[in-house]
């Protein structure tokens, strides 16, 4: 009898495929988001040593909502990140907010 060897390798391939796709479009989507920070808030949210700009990495996520949205409205005045902020949905934000809080400093 010959046995097919490749179907159960097939259906692993497919169980895994389908898994990775469902968990990082997330993963993927934040993190890309992310990146557009890290020109100046540094690689993974943290800064150089020495920069003027402080790191994200680890800072609480209601702390950074809290900054968005003064950023936004303009009650804290800013040289860059009041425009940035505005070009964020809600939803982004709340997700690169989240991102960096669980990130290690
Ligand atoms: C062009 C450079 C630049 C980019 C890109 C940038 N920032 Fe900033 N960020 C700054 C500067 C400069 C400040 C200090 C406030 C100011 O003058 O705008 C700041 C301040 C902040 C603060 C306040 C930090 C604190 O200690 O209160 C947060 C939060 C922040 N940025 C988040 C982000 C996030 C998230 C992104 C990406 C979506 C981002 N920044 C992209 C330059 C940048």
């Amino acid at each position: 009898m010959r046995i097919n060897y490749r179907l159960p390798a097939m259906l692993l391939l497919a169980l895994a495929a389908g898994h990775a796709t469902a968990q990082s479009a997330t993963t993927l989507n934040v993190r890309s988001l992310a990146a557009t920070c890290a020109t100046c808030h540094g690689t993974e949210g943290r800064s150089v040593n020495g920069s003027a700009i402080v790191g994200l990495a680890g800072m609480p996520r209601d702390y950074m909502l809290t900054q968005f949205k003064a950023f936004k409205d303009g009650s804290r005045p800013a040289t860059v990140m009041h425009q940035l902020a505005k070009g964020y949905t809600e939803q982004q934000l709340d997700a690169l907010a989240t991102y960096f809080s669980t990130l290690k400093r």
